[in-house]
């Protein structure tokens, strides 16, 4: 579906006269900071311009419900904007994304925040222009709730804020349903994007400039599983290969990819590319095959070793994970396996997260004995071991060159200038003005835990 905003003139027109301000406030993923590029898109093509979180009128929450706290966050920041739109004239607020999704959470919001102006789903672009413009010009302020979360919306306008890098999503929903997990519930099945559409986005970003292009979606490699007709049989790997045509994009990354989805052409498309980052983020969650099976994510310990293995055998690739401790009914034994497969892969980003039970999902409603301290406890000893072994990674780099995309000054350093390498390694060195946005070889001097120093050559 096109995306068309009939409501843009009349809103263009209204804003020339009352140049009204937006904010937005994005909760969550990289998909979620995509989708609010895009309501930046949409706001400034109707004349809205950006304001502060002090001196807005239109303010948006894109916000997020994966874990407890990202729910939690959203109403704080209500609660705090209450009297600035009680006593303030023109304060209209918008909530939309993963949390309005659920029915518990929008019960909630049409019971005890009732000064929101407007509630809309995920992938409801298409009726926000007509919501905030009834909101704003016809005093409109009905909490309908609108669920088009099985569409596809192509051609919304896109703000990005980043002169070299851009993030592109390719497939939007997830089928997996992982027992944990409210991703599928809320953001619907997977609809993939047309290849022809995502090509062309990436050549015209190319053409403006752009060198890295991060490609988004909840499982990146089950891109295309849903064509029928013209494109069906095109998949993930095929993408990457078109989009390494694209003269201008030098670095291709990806997020996220699903590790029983991880066939021998993606890492052999990985392995010949000049492109493609040397690194690929492979969620783990668990270590112990018992564990995995109850959260359904359809592979083994074994298994993902092996992929993981197959994967290393791309030189200077670097892996980076995501683990969840305290699944229910998780024992120590098995939180064990956890630490063993960190310890076998040598990962070099962890994100890792206290199971938080999620309403809807099959995992909030197994029995879960396992005390909170206990669960922190495991949280502890999972990032002790990351630590310490994070520093003989980034010691094995110390000497190499390696592609680094200059992104600017360093924030802590005024003499340095940072950017990141394929690894997404962040690094630091000394420049000037004139490579920022340029890709640079820089040889690795030393490690910093977080950082690397290194020196262009
Ligand atoms: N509790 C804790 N972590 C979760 N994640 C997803 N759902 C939950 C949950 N209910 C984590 C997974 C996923 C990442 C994006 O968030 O590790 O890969
Ligand atoms: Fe959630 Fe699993 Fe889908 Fe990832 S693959 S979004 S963890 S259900």
């Amino acid at each position: 579906m096109r995306f068309v905003n009939s409501f843009k003139d009349k809103m263009t027109k209204f804003n020339e006269e009352h140049k009204l301000k937006y904010y937005i406030d994005t909760m969550g993923c990289q998909l979620n900071e995509n989708d609010s590029l895009k309501y930046a898109g949409i706001l400034e093509s109707m004349g809205f311009v950006p304001g502060t979180e002090e001196d807005s009128n239109v303010y948006l929450f894109n916000t997020c419900c994966i874990r407890e706290n990202a729910e939690n966050t959203l109403f704080g920041r209500l609660g705090m904007l209450k009297k600035k739109k009680l006593t303030e004239d023109n304060i209209y607020i918008c909530i939309v994304g993963c949390m309005t999704q659920q029915e518990h959470i929008l019960e909630k919001i049409k019971k005890s925040y009732r000064f929101v102006d407007v509630v809309l789903g995920t992938s409801c672009m298409s009726i926000f222009p007509e919501k905030l413009y009834n909101a704003v010009v016809n005093s409109q302020r009905k909490l309908e709730y609108i669920d088009v979360s099985n569409t596809l919306e192509e051609e919304v306008p896109i703000k990005y804020t980043d002169k070299y890098k851009a993030s592109v999503s390719i497939i939007y929903g997830c089928n997996n349903f992982c027992t944990y997990c409210i991703v599928p519930y809320v953001r619907g099945r997977e609809r993939s994007r047309n290849p022809q559409d995502i090509l062309a986005d990436i050549s015209r970003l190319a053409q403006d400039g752009y060198k890295e292009i991060m490609l988004l979606g909840q499982n990146v490699n089950s891109y295309g599983n849903d064509f029928t007709g013209e494109n069906e049989g095109y998949g993930f790997a095929k993408l990457l290969q078109d989009i390494e045509k694209i003269d201008g994009i030098e670095i291709i990354r990806f997020i996220s990819p699903h590790p029983k989805d991880f066939n021998d052409d993606v890492i052999e498309t990985i392995r010949n590319s000049k492109k493609i980052a040397r690194q690929v983020h492979l969620p783990l969650q668990s270590g112990n095959s018992d564990v995995l099976k109850a959260m359904n994510r359809k592979y083994t310990k074994e298994r993902f070793l092996e992929v993981a293995n197959k994967l290393k055998t791309i030189p200077d690739i670097s892996l980076s994970t995501d683990i969840i401790v305290g699944f229910p009914g998780e024992t120590e034994e098995q939180f064990l396996d956890t630490l063993d497969v960190v310890r076998n892969v040598g990962f070099d980003q962890i994100y890792m997260f206290i199971y938080s039970p999620r309403e809807g999902t099959i995992g909030a409603k197994m029995e879960d004995h396992t005390p909170y301290e206990e669960k922190v406890d495991r949280l502890e000893r999972l990032k002790a071991l990351y630590e310490e072994m994070l520093p003989k990674l980034n010691e094995a780099m110390v000497g190499k060159t390696y592609k680094v995309l200059v992104e600017g000054k360093s924030k802590t350093n005024d003499n340095m200038y940072t950017g990141r390498s394929s690894q997404n390694k962040v690094v630091i060195f000394e420049a000037d003005d004139s490579l920022i946005g340029k890709v640079v070889d820089i040889r690795i001097d030393s490690q910093h835990l977080w950082y690397l120093k290194g020196t262009i050559v």
